[in-house]
């Protein structure tokens, strides 16, 4: 294992050549490209879910929120997009049953930009002016769409898991990075 070690690591150096070869600039630059990439990633998706700017918004958005939470928006997620993005299934990588789980968002990116409805992906999805229609075969009622917009203009304040611990903020930033 050792001696495997030794010759492999052997050819490497000799593949690179000496000091300041075009090959050794070139594997320095890569590796710098690719840690750079990795860490501009990871940060992005982190911050996600880390940066929900909650300090932007009044305790009076804040409890309007949570009563469009309760009253509407929490029913019309489980009902009208749980089965496809949900514990079960979740289409396109995204899950609507957390608001962890919105801000991380699908393969599109985030799906709600709290205190940014226009900017949402949720609410271009269900307004269904775009090419992203949901959900799927129907469409929510004009009352519906307009309760989740006002709720994420609210800052989508989500009561259960405003009161996550760090490890399980943690748990949920390393779910989002992977
Ligand atoms: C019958 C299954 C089904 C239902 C119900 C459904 N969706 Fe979807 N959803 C999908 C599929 C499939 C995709 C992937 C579509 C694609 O990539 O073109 C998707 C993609 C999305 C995306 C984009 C995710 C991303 O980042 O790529 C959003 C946002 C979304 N759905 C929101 C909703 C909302 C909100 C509801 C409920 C109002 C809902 N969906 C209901 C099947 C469904």
């Amino acid at each position: 294992m050792g001696n495997w070690v030794k010759s492999s690591w052997a050819k490497f150096r000799g593949f690179l050549g000496g000091r300041n070869s075009p090959a050794k600039k070139m594997a320095v630059t890569v590796a710098f490209l690719g840690f750079f990439a990795v860490v501009t990633l990871v940060a992005q998706r982190a911050s996600r879910v880390l940066l929900t700017s909650s300090g932007k918004f009044t305790a009076a958005q804040r409890a309007e929120g949570e009563q469009l939470f309760s009253d509407k928006v929490r029913p019309t997620l489980k009902r009208k997009c749980g089965k496809c993005h949900g514990e079960d299934d979740s289409r396109s990588g995204l899950r609507v049953d957390s608001r962890d789980a919105l801000l991380c968002g699908g393969h599109r990116g985030p799906a709600i930009t709290p205190g940014q409805p226009d900017h949402s992906l949720l609410i271009l999805a269900v307004l269904q002016t775009g090419d992203l229609k949901m959900p799927r075969r129907g469409k929510l009622s004009p009352e519906e769409i307009q309760a989740l917009s006002d709720w994420i203009k609210d800052g989508a304040p989500w009561p259960q898991t405003s009161t996550l611990g760090w490890k399980d903020k943690f748990a949920k930033v390393v779910d989002c990075i992977l």
